[in-house]
């Protein structure tokens, strides 16, 4: 299917550009190499900038990768011009003393003078440019032809590209949605504001519904901002009103932070499976019997295992005469008692005896956060104080095996009738290597959802400052990519491994801004690029989201009880 716009740019007649140099060198395999035009300053040259290469019959976009100061000779080298010998130092700098650019050239587009070319033009690069091509800067209307507009149906501006704040970088948000997607950077990079600006463009734009696991409650109501003459921003359900629902595992902390409308949720022992001890076997410190031991304690009591085991009435005599009956060890029981009563007391707060607190067996939030999720409606769930990782992790897989089976039975079944498949839904989850990594990736159902759930229907945004702590395989299966800042080269590697030109662009990745900058890769845009991100929550962002266009805040009480 072809999902990228096809209508022709119109080419607005624009002066000839200034040459930025020509190309001297390149290969396909190495890219390409520019010697800087003289009267260009090499200062205001940087990593990421996209730019042009007017070839003969073929533009090429390409991004610099890196800037290198040259001379002809070693003795120029050995003896630079004096410091205050002016005159000599111009006479040399682009003659005997120049610059040479690294370039990437990622797409090209056949060159015709009469339209500029469309993003049906693009082809992957299969050659080089002529010796002596022009390079100059990208403008408005390249990145338009490259990454499509605004206008155009499911595209939604993410930022700028470097040093273009006027030209918009869009992604394709279908193509977003068909994959899972990672976020990823260093802390404070602004993961969090990004993942914001992505909920936000699929919510305005219709293309999945969200579901939030929201570890640090920054995505409902309001999040915390390090600006300092802006310490709050807008969370998802203050743009979108009721488009978005609130759920809570802490509703003192919601009251607290004076959340409106914040549903709160209980679990019962029962929706405790095998699966979570695998989960939280490292968390928890489990040896590898744990797995079997609680095995043979469902096989004996089904959904009430978990009851029965953290029971008082489970004495090491009790114990002892389970172990007899089921051919378990009481060790290893024991050993699993006393640390799954450790779990159910660090999640007390939430996590409720079967009897209590639900009067059925059904857990009812649960049971309303599929269903919301089916109407289309958006969920965050909010932990409040639980932020303990074993705490997020245990709830994140409730709910997500519950949603796997859902949605899977919801496709087979339509599948058979011919009924619409379920609507397309994406679960966010932060600290991501800690469900997906390689030990955990194969037997979890973060694993199962990042490989297969595509087929339906259901894909993972996951948000991490660790990548290289995530399966590589699933790594590699990651749609788009969207990367802040990273400093180690660990997470740099695993970012960009199975990418071509990975290398070039670990330089580029290196070089991003701390804050508000990414380089975004994969399936949702045509090329990688740098983008500036857009400001989240500020003026124009909210007049885009608002349905009326006034750029007012929904109309909500913030004092209204819960
Ligand atoms: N797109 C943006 N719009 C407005 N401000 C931004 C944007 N991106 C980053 N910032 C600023 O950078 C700060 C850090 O961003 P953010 O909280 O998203 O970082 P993070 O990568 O999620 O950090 P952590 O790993 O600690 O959670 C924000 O508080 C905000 O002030
Ligand atoms: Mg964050």
């Amino acid at each position: 299917m072809e999902t990228w716009p096809n209508e022709t740019v119109p080419r607005i007649s624009q002066p000839p550009r200034r040459p930025l140099g020509v190309i001297v060198r390149g290969s396909l395999a190495r890219g390409l190499e520019m010697k800087l035009a003289p009267n260009c300053p090499v200062e205001d040259l940087r990593a990421g900038r996209l730019v042009v290469v007017e070839g003969r019959s073929h533009v090429f976009y390409a991004l610099i990768t890196n800037v290198t100061l040259s001379a002809i000779s070693d003795k120029l080298v050995l003896n630079p011009p004096a410091e205050d010998d002016a005159f000599l130092r111009r006479v040399l700098e682009g003659t005997g003393a120049y610059v040479t650019v690294e370039l990437r050239p990622m797409l090209m587009a056949p060159a015709q003078s009469a339209t500029a070319p469309t993003p049906a033009d693009l082809m992957p690069v299969r050659t080089v440019p002529n010796h002596f091509s022009t390079v100059v800067n990208a403008t408005q209307q390249d990145v338009a032809s490259v990454f499509g507009q605004e206008s155009d149906k499911g595209f939604y501006r993410i930022g700028s590209p470097v040093e273009m704040d006027d030209a918009a970088v869009c992604l394709n948000l279908e193509r977003f949605v068909e994959r899972s997607n990672g976020i990823f950077g260093k802390s404070g990079t602004g993961k969090t504001f990004l993942t914001r600006i992505c909920l936000a463009g699929i919510i305005k734009h219709d293309v999945a519904v969200n579901l939030v696991l929201d570890m640090h409650n920054e995505y409902g109501w309001a999040g915390s901002s390090e600006d300092r003459d802006r310490r709050e921003v807008r969370g998802l359900k203050q743009l979108f009103d009721n488009r978005v629902e609130i759920f809570t595992l802490d509703p003192d902390s919601s009251r607290q932070r004076s959340v409106p409308y914040a549903t709160p949720v209980q679990i019962p022992y029962s929706e405790l499976t095998i699966d979570d001890v695998i989960l939280l076997k490292d968390e928890l410190n489990l040896n590898d019997t744990a797995v079997e031991t609680a095995n043979i304690l469902v096989n004996a009591f089904d959904k009430q295992w978990l009851e029965r085991l953290v029971d008082p009435a489970m004495t090491a005599q009790a114990i002892k005469e389970f172990c007899d009956q089921n051919g378990a060890h009481p060790q290893a029981v024991n050993a699993l008692q006393r640390k799954l009563r450790n779990l159910v007391h660090r999640c007390k707060g939430f996590l409720l005896p079967n009897g209590k607190g639900s009067q059925t067996e059904e857990p009812t939030a649960i049971a309303d956060i599929i269903s919301l999720l089916k109407e289309s409606r958006h969920v965050v769930l909010e932990f409040g104080h639980y932020t303990d990782p074993v705490q997020y992790m245990l709830v994140a897989n409730i709910l997500a095996r519950r949603i796997h089976d859902q949605w899977v039975q919801d496709t087979e079944a339509s599948m058979g009738q011919k009924k619409p498949p379920p609507r397309h839904l994406v679960i966010t989850i932060e600290e991501a290597h800690k469900f997906l990594s390689p030990a955990l990736a194969r037997q979890t159902i973060f694993g199962t959802i990042a490989r297969e759930m595509r087929k339906y229907n259901v894909t993972l945004l996951v948000v991490d400052q660790r990548p290289s702590g995530i399966d590589t395989e699933i790594l590699s299966q990651l749609g788009t990519k969207l990367v802040c800042l990273l400093d180690d080269d660990h997470d740099i590697q695993a970012v960009l491994s199975g990418i071509s030109g990975a290398s070039s662009l670990a330089g580029v990745l290196a070089t991003l801004d701390t804050k508000q900058q990414a380089l975004i890769l994969g399936h949702a845009v045509p090329m990688p690029v740098v983008v500036r991100t857009r400001t989240y929550d500020d003026d124009l962002f909210r007049k885009e989201m608002l349905p009326d266009a006034s750029g007012e805040a929904a109309d909500l009480d913030p004092d209204r009880d819960f």
